[in-house]
């Protein structure tokens, strides 16, 4: 299951980011609207130990101005927060959605990579939500910067696909990348990890993508906003492309087939 009509899945991040608020259920379902194969959202737990999708730590950027973190918020003090208006008045009165809720909007044959945005602490929550929901494992990978984190998640739920997030980066003396290949290849292996999402700043070489698919490892990137790279990264096998604009992206690729 869960191969996607033309090969590299597009995956909305937070949503169709670009048109709708990020981490809502309006951005959620739009994606959905705009045929992209997965959604990405970020997750945190709140005061009350639920967990709900915001990208940032507080709630003043997307919550209204309100400038304090999620975890000593409640869901119900977080509820009556807008999280629509600062990116359209079209979107006023958009409420904070909790990963249930989301879970509940995806459609058959379509993903939700969850991106863990805390440590370890947010596990058993998650276990107990994800296995309350019932979706097969395969519908909802995990993501997370922290490797502690991921690794420990894997741990807990090895049956969910799990991906560690690396930003690379380039030192602007000697023009080196801050990881080489063989390095994340060791680094995902030693934590029985699926494979990495890698940023796209600065781009992925046709070498660094080889190298990490010639070690069996799934391999998806963010955020690509261009469908000219789009499909450039298409062409060289990568398994999934995180973007804003899924429409964008879908138009592109429509008829194409993975290589
Ligand atoms: O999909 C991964 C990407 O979302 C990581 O960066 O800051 O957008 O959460 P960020
Ligand atoms: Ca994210």
């Amino acid at each position: 299951m869960m191969v996607p009509a033309f090969g590299t899945e597009i995956v909305a991040h937070r949503g169709a980011s670009f048109d709708a608020p990020e981490n809502t259920l309006a951005s959620v379902n739009l994606a959905w609207q705009q045929k992209a194969d997965a959604v990405e959202i970020d997750i945190y737990l709140t005061a009350d130990g639920k967990i709900v999708a915001i990208h940032d730590k507080t709630t003043k950027r997307t919550g209204g101005g309100k400038d304090k973190p999620v975890v000593e918020q409640t869901l119900a003090e977080l509820k009556q927060l807008d999280f629509g208006t600062w990116k359209s008045p079209k979107y006023a009165g958009e409420r904070i959605p909790t990963l249930d809720e989301i879970l509940k909007t995806i459609p058959e044959g379509k993903r939700l990579f969850i991106e863990i945005k805390t440590e370890a602490e947010i596990l058993p929550e998650l276990k107990r939500v994800l296995t309350e929901t019932g979706r097969p494992p395969a519908q909802t990978p995990l993501i997370c910067f922290s490797y502690d984190a991921i690794r420990a998640a894997k741990e807990l739920l090895p049956d969910l696909k799990a991906y560690w997030l690396v930003k690379l980066e380039k030192d602007k003396d000697t023009g080196r990348l801050n990881h080489t290949a063989a390095e994340l290849i060791a680094k995902v292996k030693a934590a029985k990890l699926d494979g990495l999402d890698l940023g796209n700043s600065p781009p992925l070489t046709p070498e660094f993508v080889r190298e990490i698919k010639q070690a069996g490892l799934g391999l998806y990137v963010w955020t690509v906003n261009d469908a000219d790279k789009a499909d450039e990264y298409r062409t060289l096998g990568i398994d999934g492309i995180t973007t804003d604009r899924p429409e964008l992206l879908r138009e592109r690729f429509q008829g194409k087939a993975k290589p």
